[in-house]
């Protein structure tokens, strides 16, 4: 599959370009700086060699002609930028992966926009592209990994089933990624609500959990 990746030069998005380009699939590596990107995907290339072949650097409105676009820019900047590529997005499978959390002392909370996720938010302004979630609950740090197996079930939500399975067979692409048909866009608050709590385990029981269910 082709898949676009905005923001790709963060922690997320690197290590989810790798893993996807580690299991075949070609991934456009967007930046807001076509020279980061480069130097991203170059810094990838030296440490997996022929294990990420399929990365193309680009700017992120190259990372937009893709089917399935991943937006994995800072949380906070997720909404200024598919308003930016809102047109280049129309027929697309955006999925989104923004936690947008505060931390206060020893926690994280979530930040909730208006339509109550920032997964909503973006179905609300990009009319027509199909936005799916996934990857909420998933350490950066393991997907870039490429030596260590993934352990990690993955939720995912979307409106238009199509979508939802298609982005349920993208994740199901990477071995030992468990892909969960978690319903409607309306879950999405539960995901980037629950992210606050995980990232408040880690803090203070100084560990990196991530989410596997049981009785599947
Ligand atoms: N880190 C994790 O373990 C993890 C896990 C699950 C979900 N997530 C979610 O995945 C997304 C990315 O996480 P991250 O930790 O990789 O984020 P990050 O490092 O804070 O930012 C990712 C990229 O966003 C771009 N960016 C920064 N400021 C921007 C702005 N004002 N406008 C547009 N783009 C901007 C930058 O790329 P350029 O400068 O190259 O454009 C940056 O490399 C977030 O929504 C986060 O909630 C993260």
């Amino acid at each position: 599959m082709r898949i676009g990746i905005l923001g790709a030069t963060g922690p997320a998005g690197r290590g989810l370009a790798a893993r996807l380009a580690s299991v075949g699939h070609q991934v456009l590596f967007g930046s807001r700086a076509v020279e980061r990107a480069k130097g991203a995907v170059d810094a990838l290339v030296a440490k997996w060699g022929t294990r990420v072949t399929g990365l193309a650097p680009c700017d992120n409105a190259g990372a937009c002609d893709a089917d399935v676009v991943v937006l994995a820019v800072q949380a906070g900047s997720a909404i200024p930028t598919i308003q930016e590529h809102a047109e280049r997005l129309a027929g697309k499978i955006v999925v989104s992966m923004a936690n947008n959390l505060v931390r206060s002392g020893s926690e994280f909370n979530a930040v909730l926009p208006p339509h109550g996720s920032v997964a909503a938010e973006i179905q609300a302004l990009l009319w027509h592209s199909r936005v799916c979630t996934a990857f909420h609950l998933v350490p950066a740090s393991e997907f870039a990994d490429l030596d260590h197996a993934m352990e990690s079930d993955v939720v995912v939500l979307g409106d238009d089933d199509g979508a939802r399975h298609t982005l349920m067979e993208l994740t199901a692409s990477i071995p030992h990624l468990r892909a969960l048909d978690g319903g409607s866009l309306r879950n999405a608050v539960a995901l980037e609500t629950f992210a606050a709590v995980l990232l408040t385990i880690n803090l203070r029981h100084k560990c990196r959990t991530s989410l596997r269910l049981v009785g599947i």
